[in-house]
């Protein structure tokens, strides 16, 4: 059966990356992949057409879709709207009213790109580490939340940190069942030595980790987490943490990789449909010039495939086109190093096409 699929592009590079997500996506379709795209306003760019950040429209489109793909939202020309309209509110919309809950984002360090990143080789070659954020909970949506105005006439910000045991569980279990299919290992990350709902948090992980015996459970401290990350990335193998640990230690990872235009993303839901994008924004600073790295959407694209649409040899392929287009040298500017060549956004996409 055709499968849909919602394009959300957004803003800024968005669209340029998503384009060659896009072009790796329909050259499968002479193979036999069956699936239909629609495309969909998200962000800013929905914002200026429609007055909202996440239309009704697109919402109902993303519902009925099997999956969606992503580029990013947000960018200065949106930065003084009031922030119940912002961009980000149009992504963080569809993340919670989708029950997107497990943002699954993968650090995997290309042996090609060992020189790109700003760690030593030896820190971070054969670096594999997926770190589990969850996605719809936490600081990002608890009440009560926003600006007041004091007696004393002056203003307070305030943010709600707050999880439940079940969502705990939840994000948890997600965790613990990757960690099964990789080295068995899960850190999770908090604040207990501060924060009572992260004490909760280390709580709940711990006696869920009674079901998982044969995964070994360990608890880091989120400062520790993120100097251990630069330290010593390797020491981990799954990493399971709250929305905005997960948000702060995932950018801190994706260098490890060689730049954040390479680490994808999957967020699901309970029945593993899932949104798909990377981890990065939407890059003002270079939209619209055509340099953008686009192998992060296009191995969304691939964790798409594998995810939600069942299709892993689709996704082996892209994978390892993507090894092949590095091999040969290509290089996008965020990742360029000398002997090597430099490449456009276009040009990267069509040569993941090529490699296929
Ligand atoms: P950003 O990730 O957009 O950019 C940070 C830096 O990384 C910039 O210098 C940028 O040029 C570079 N970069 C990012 N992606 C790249 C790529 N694919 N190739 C090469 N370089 C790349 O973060 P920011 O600057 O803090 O935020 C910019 C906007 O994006 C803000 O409006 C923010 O809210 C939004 N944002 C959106 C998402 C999302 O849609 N998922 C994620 C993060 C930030
Ligand atoms: C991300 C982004 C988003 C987040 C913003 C844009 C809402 O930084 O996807 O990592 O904080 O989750
Ligand atoms: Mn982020």
């Amino acid at each position: 059966m055709t499968k849909k699929i919602a394009v959300l592009a957004g803003d800024g590079i968005g669209p340029e990356i998503v384009a060659e997500a896009v072009k790796v996506l329909n050259a499968f379709k002479q193979d036999g992949l069956d699936i239909e795209l629609e495309y969909g306003l998200i962000g800013g760019a929905a914002y200026d057409e429609t007055g909202s950040p996440l239309p009704e429209e697109t919402l109902q489109m993303a519902k009925q879709a099997d999956a969606i793909l992503l580029g990013a939202v947000g960018g200065y020309k949106w930065e003084s709207l009031d922030i119940s309209v912002r961009p980000e509110k149009g992504l963080l919309g569809i993340r919670s009213q989708l029950n997107l809950f497990a943002n699954l984002r993968p650090a995997l360090l290309y042996p090609q790109l060992a020189d790109a990143s700003t760690l030593k080789p030896e820190v971070v070659s054969g670096l594999d580490l997926m770190i589990v954020r969850e996605l719809t909970g936490g600081i990002y949506f608890g009440q009560p939340r926003g600006i007041r105005i004091l007696e004393n006439g002056e203003k307070e910000g305030y943010n709600t940190l707050v999880y439940r045991e079940s969502e705990i569980n939840r994000i948890g279990r997600v965790a613990f069942d990757i960690a099964r299919k990789r080295q068995s290992r899960v850190c999770s990350v908090d604040k207990a030595n501060v924060l009572e709902c992260t004490e909760l948090w280390r709580e709940t992980m711990t006696a869920l980790s009674k079901d998982y015996a044969d995964v070994e459970l360990s608890h880091m401290y989120v400062d520790n987490a993120a100097m251990q990350l630069v330290r010593a990335p390797k020491q981990f193998d799954v990493m399971v943490t709250t929305n905005m640990f997960g948000d702060i230690l995932s950018d801190c990872a994706s260098m490890l990789t060689g730049s954040i235009g390479m680490l994808p993303s999957a967020s699901l839901d309970e029945n593993g449909k899932g949104m798909y994008e990377p981890i990065h924004g939407s890059a003002p600073d270079i939209a619209g010039q055509n340099i953008a790295n686009p192998l992060a959407t296009i191995l969304s694209a691939a964790m798409m495939l594998r995810y939600t649409l069942d299709q892993p040899a689709f996704a082996d392929r892209i994978e390892s086109a993507v090894s092949k287009v590095l091999d040969q040298g290509l290089r996008t500017a965020d990742i360029f190093s000398a002997g090597m060549t430099r490449v456009t956004t276009a040009e990267m996409g069509d040569a993941v096409v090529a490699a296929l």
